[in-house]
C-alpha cells in the first residue's frame, strides 16, 4: 500500500528516538497503521547530526519552511519546541493541508486554541499525545478510554525534572542546585529549566489535559502556577517525619462555576501510590464518575518513551487520514472557540 509521507522537524533527542523506533518496529507499525509510515525528509539546523542519526537514508534540509510547503509530505512532526518559529511552522503546515503531530506542550497550552481552530477549518488533524507525560498514553486515556465518564478531577506528577529533584533531595540529602544540574545532564530538563522548576511546564501539561477532560479551550493564562524553588531541604525532611511526601502536582478539578487549574507543591500521605512515584517518572490520577479512580504511570520524558507517543499519533493520523473524512473519529474532544471560565 502507498506509504504516508512524514516530514520531521527537529532531530534532537525525541526526533532521533522517533526515527529509530519507526525503523526497529517497522513491521508492526505498518500493520497497525494499515500502510507504511515513511519519514521522507528531516529538517534540522544541525545537518551533521541529522546525517549521523538517519544514516543519510532520507532527504535532509536546514529549511523547515520548505518541508511544511512540500506537496509530497502528508504529516509534519514538529519537535522543535518553543512558541516562536514552531507556531509559524505548525500554522503553515495546517494552511498547506498537512496533518501535524507535535510534542510541544508550551505551544499547545499557549497557542492551542488558534492552532486547533485553524486545523478544524482546514479539515486536518493536530495530534499531541507526546506533549503530556511522555510515553504514558494519557491523552488517549482521557479522550477515548474514559469517554463514557464525566471526569471529576485529575492530578498528576507531570514534570520529571522536579520529581527527580524532590526525590534526590529527600533520599540523598543533596542541595537543590546540585540535583538540578544532574537533571540537566540526564536530559530531563527543558532547554530553559526555569519552566521545570517554576511549575510552568507542569502547568502547560495540566492545561492540555484539562481541555480534553472537561471539553474547554486551553486556558494556561488562568492557571495558578507555583514551582519548587522556594522549597528547602528542611520542608522535605519535616514532611517525611509527619508521614508525607512533597510532590509537585498539576491539578484540574470540575467546579460548579468552571474548572480549577493549578500547579503547586503538595503534601501527600506517604502510603499513597502517587507519593511513591520517584525520580523522573510521571503518574496521573483521573477520577471519572463511572470508572472511579484510575492511575497511569510511566516515563514522562526521554527519547524512546516520547517517541512511543509520537508514533502512536502517527499511526492514529495515518488510519484516520486513510478513512473517509466524513467518518473520522473526532480527535480533539473540545471546541477551541467555546470559552468557559477557569476559576482558580
Ligand atoms: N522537562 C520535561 C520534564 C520533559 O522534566 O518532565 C518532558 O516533558
Amino acid at each position: 500500500m502507498k506509504p504516508i509521507n512524514v516530514g520531521l522537524l527537529g532531530i534532537g533527542t525525541v526526533g532521533g528516538g522517533t526515527f529509530n523506533v519507526l525503523k526497529r518496529n517497522e513491521e508492526e507499525i505498518t500493520r497497525r497503521a494499515g500502510r507504511p509510515i515513511r519519514i521522507t525528509t528531516v529538517a534540522d539546523k544541525n545537518l551533521e547530526l541529522a546525517r549521523s542519526v538517519t544514516g543519510g537514508a532520507v532527504k535532509l534540509t536546514d529549511d523547515a519552511f520548505a518541508v511544511v510547503a512540500d506537496p509530497e509530505i502528508d504529516i509534519v512532526v514538529e519537535l522543535i519546541g518553543g512558541y516562536g518559529v514552531a507556531r509559524e511552522l505548525v500554522l503553515k503546515a495546517i494552511e498547506n493541508g498537512k496533518h501535524v503531530v507535535t510534542a510541544n506542550k508550551a505551544l499547545l497550552a499557549v497557542h492551542g486554541n488558534e492552532i486547533f481552530a485553524a486545523a478544524q477549518k482546514k479539515g486536518v488533524m493536530v495530534a499531541f499525545e507526546a506533549a503530556v507525560a511522555g510515553g504514558i498514553p494519557i491523552i488517549k486515556a482521557l479522550r477515548e478510554g474514559l469517554t463514557a465518564n464525566r471526569i471529576q478531577w485529575l492530578a498528576g506528577i507531570i514534570n520529571g525534572t522536579t520529581n527527580f529533584i524532590l526525590s534526590e533531595m529527600r533520599d540523598k540529602g543533596l542541595p537543590f542546585a546540585e540535583v538540578l544540574k544532574q537533571a540537566q545532564a540526564l536530559g530531563y530538563a527543558e532547554a530553559d529549566p526555569t519552566f521545570d522548576i517554576e511549575g510552568v511546564d507542569a502547568a502547560h501539561k495540566a492545561t492540555i489535559m484539562s481541555a480534553i477532560a472537561f471539553g474547554i479551550p486551553m486556558q494556561f493564562d488562568k492557571a495558578h502556577v507555583e514551582g519548587i524553588t522556594s522549597l528547602e531541604s528542611a520542608d522535605i525532611t519535616y514532611a517525611e517525619q509527619l508521614g508525607y511526601r512533597i510532590k509537585l502536582l498539576g491539578i484540574a478539578r470540575r467546579r460548579d462555576n468552571g474548572v480549577e487549574l493549578r500547579v503547586h507543591p503538595t503534601l501527600i500521605p506517604a502510603k499513597r501510590l502517587i507519593a511513591n512515584v520517584e525520580g523522573a517518572m510521571n503518574a496521573v490520577l483521573v477520577q471519572g464518575d463511572a470508572v472511579g479512580a484510575t492511575l497511569y504511570y510511566g516515563k514522562g520524558a526521554g527519547a524512546e518513551p516520547t517517541a512511543s507517543a509520537v508514533i502512536a499519533d502517527l499511526v492514529d493520523v495515518t488510519r484516520l487520514h486513510t478513512a473517509d473524512p466524513e467518518h473520522r473519529v473526532p480527535h480533539l474532544a473540545f471546541q477551541p472557540d467555546q470559552v468557559r471560565d477557569v476559576a482558580v
